[in-house]
């Protein structure tokens, strides 16, 4: 038996009422131990990861316009359907469902997984 949940399997997180992000900004969320920046584009809602894999800024707090937030930091830009970092599409951060129920939004975050650490090598004498 797995003990890898099965993302469908996670249930959605409340985070706030609709109409409190502002049209062309983020918020960002605690949800599963995880910060999620949760997006208005002023006709839906996107979310992902906060951390900027760059040097960790938060993404929630940049500029977003046509579907892409500007780390507040550096620039790099990610695209909130994929999560894609617009210079490299090899690059990505999470990107997570988001619903709108009775006028609550709600996201469907799984747990981060676990960071593997190199082993360390003996050292040579
Ligand atoms: S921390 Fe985001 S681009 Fe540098």
């Amino acid at each position: 038996m797995s003990d890898t949940l099965n993302p469908s399997e996670v249930p959605f997180t409340a985070v706030a009422t609709a109409g409190t992000i502002p049209a062309g900004q983020g918020r960002v969320f605690e949800v599963s131990g995880r910060l999620v920046a949760v997006f208005f584009d002023g006709e839906t809602y996107s979310a992902i990861d906060d951390l900027c894999p760059h040097m960790g800024a938060s993404l929630g707090s940049g500029p977003m316009k046509d579907g892409i937030v500007t780390c507040p930091w550096h620039a790099w830009n990610f695209r909130l359907c994929d999560g894609t970092w617009c210079d490299n599409p090899q690059l990505k951060v999470d990107v997570f469902e988001v619903r709108v129920v009775d006028a609550t939004i709600e996201v469907r975050v799984p747990p981060a997984k676990p960071v593997e650490l190199p082993t360390a090598r003996p050292s040579t004498p």
